[in-house]
C-alpha cells in the first residue's frame, strides 16, 4: 500500500513560507507559526531576524539560545553582547545590522524541568529544513555582504563540504538568482567565549571582521 508522508516527517519550512512577501513582517508574522520541523516543539516561540529591511550588512548565526528563546530576538545573550562589542570595535554599528540565525527554533536539552536548558547544535536536517526562510530573508533585505557565523551558517549558506577554519576571514562571492552575493566567513561568538585561550579567540573574530568592514567600504 502506498503511503504518504505525514507533514512531521517532511522537514521544510516551504510550506509555511509566504510566495511573494513584501515585507519582513510578513515573513516575521508567517514564520511565526511554522511547524516545518519538530524545534518548534519544545522551544517557546520562532525568533525571526532582527534589522532594517535595508541593511547593508546581515549576520547570519547557528541558533537562537537561551535567552533568545525567551525574548524572541536574535543575539540578545553572551554571545550577542560579544558580538556586538566586536562589530563596533571594527566600525560596523551593530544596530545597522540585519541579525538572523540559519535555525529559527532553540534547540536544547533539559536534564529535568526547571534545570538549565543547555544548547544543542541543529542537525543538517534541520538546518537545511529552516533553508527557505533564510533565503526569503535574504531575496527581501538584499545585503551588499553576509558576515557567516560558524560552521552551522556556513553549511547552510555554503553547502556541507564548508569549514571555518578553510573559509574564515576572506571575501567570497557568488551569484544566486541573478543576484551577486558577498560572504565573509567567521567564527561564531560563542566559541569565542568557551574558547581556552579567549583573547587570542577574540582577535581573530575581530580580524575577520575587518575583512568585512573593508568590503563595504
Ligand atoms: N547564538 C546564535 O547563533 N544566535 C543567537 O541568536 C544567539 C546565540
Ligand atoms: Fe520551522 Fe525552522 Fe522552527 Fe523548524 S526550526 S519549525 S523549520 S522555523
Amino acid at each position: 500500500m502506498a503511503t504518504t508522508k505525514a507533514p512531521e516527517d517532511a522537514y521544510t519550512a516551504e510550506p509555511f513560507v509566504p510566495g511573494k512577501a513584501g515585507a519582513l513582517a510578513e515573513l516575521r508574522e508567517a514564520a511565526a507559526g511554522c511547524r516545518g520541523c519538530p524545534l518548534h516543539r519544545a522551544a517557546t516561540q520562532t525568533v525571526f531576524g532582527a534589522g532594517a529591511q535595508d541593511a547593508r550588512v546581515m549576520l547570519v548565526g547557528e541558533q537562537p539560545g537561551d535567552q533568545e528563546d525567551r525574548q524572541g530576538r536574535p543575539f540578545v545573550g553572551p554571545a550577542g553582547k560579544l558580538l556586538d562589542r566586536a562589530l563596533a570595535e571594527v566600525g560596523i554599528d551593530p544596530g545597522e545590522a540585519y541579525v538572523t540565525n540559519a535555525v529559527k527554533h532553540f534547540k536544547f536539552t533539559q536534564a529535568e524541568p526547571r534545570k538549565r536548558r543547555i544548547h544543542k547544535q541543529p542537525t543538517l536536517r534541520e538546518t537545511t529544513a529552516c533553508g527557505p526562510w533564510l533565503a526569503a530573508e535574504l531575496a527581501l533585505v538584499e545585503p551588499e555582504l553576509i558576515v557567516v557565523l560558524g560552521a552551522t551558517a556556513g553549511k547552510a549558506l555554503l553547502g556541507s563540504s564548508f569549514r571555518v577554519t578553510q573559509a574564515r576571514g576572506t571575501v567570497l562571492e557568488r551569484e544566486i538568482h541573478g543576484r551577486p552575493e558577498r560572504l565573509v566567513p567567521t567564527v561564531h561568538p560563542s566559541s569565542v567565549l568557551r574558547a581556552d585561550d579567549r583573547e587570542a579567540a577574540y582577535r581573530g573574530l575581530i580580524s575577520d571582521l575587518r575583512v568585512a568592514a573593508d568590503a563595504l567600504e
